[in-house]
């Protein structure tokens, strides 16, 4: 199970004074010193906090992948083209939003195959973020993504049996996707308290995780809340991985 820091907010921090501090490329370093196995960031459209030269700046001074976020519109594209990171995670986008609201519309996004192939051809490995519904997984195989994140969530918003067969959502939707030959990753809304079901997903590889991570840093420091989580994240992939055949 890789574990991927999403730095955004470091930037959003940053933003709030239109200040050069805090730098999320130094975050991104402390990070990976905490045993990140890759770094996530989104570049939206209004540039609310990560913004193109920091993409630049990440793509040329870190060690481990780059997991780019961009909404699939030409000028998103022409950017991931031009940076060439590890991978690029499609995701939906509206600019009201305060984070992404739910999965990619996969059964009505006319331009999402070519855009896959475009994003491929150069190189880049692609993800598209979708709710954990079987046609959506099944849409995303046809499309020809190499993976998909499931959207956690509506598992970190449920509580009590809700969260449950939430997480059994999850699962069900992480072994379609293996048995269709895609990578599974996951992420959204994970925190320190519900990460470990969902490390514990079988088939599960890559988890992406911000929010809970850069606000637990404020207090201990980066490094450690990266190490505290994928300690967490290690202890319950490995438990999964002795149960399986
Ligand atoms: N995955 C995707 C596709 C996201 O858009 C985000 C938030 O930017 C995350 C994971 C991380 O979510 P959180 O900040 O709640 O950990």
């Amino acid at each position: 199970m890789r574990l991927f820091i999403n730095i955004d907010h470091v930037a959003t921090v940053r933003e709030a004074r239109k200040a050069d501090e805090p730098d999320p490329v130094q975050a991104a370093c402390l990070a990976e010193l905490g045993g990140a196995d890759g770094i996530t960031v989104h570049l939206r459209e209004d540039r609310r906090h990560i913004n193109d030269r920091d993409a630049e700046r990440l793509r040329s001074t870190i060690r481990t992948p780059l997991n780019l976020e961009i909404a699939n519109t030409p000028q998103m594209r022409r950017i991931a083209i031009g940076l060439t990171p590890h991978q690029v995670t499609v995701v939906p986008e509206k600019r009201e939003e305060v984070t992404t609201e739910g999965g990619l519309d996969v059964a009505d996004s006319p331009d999402l195959e070519a855009a896959l192939v475009v994003l491929a051809e150069a190189g880049i490995r692609t993800s598209l973020f979708i709710d954990p519904e079987p046609d959506a997984v099944r849409r995303s195989a046809d499309l020809g993504a190499h993976a998909v994140e499931l959207h956690t969530g509506e598992y970190a918003n449920s509580r009590g049996a809700e969260r449950t067969s939430q997480l059994q959502r999850l699962e069900t939707a992480a072994r379609l996707g293996r048995d269709l030959g895609l990578a599974v990753h996951a992420g959204h809304g994970l925190t320190y308290v519900n990460v470990i079901p969902v490390a514990a997903i079988a088939h599960c590889e890559e988890l992406n995780i911000g929010h809970s991570v850069v606000s637990r840093a404020l207090f201990v420091g980066m490094e450690r809340a990266v190490r505290e989580m994928k300690t967490l994240v290690r202890d319950a992939s490995s438990t999964q991985r002795s149960l399986e055949p």
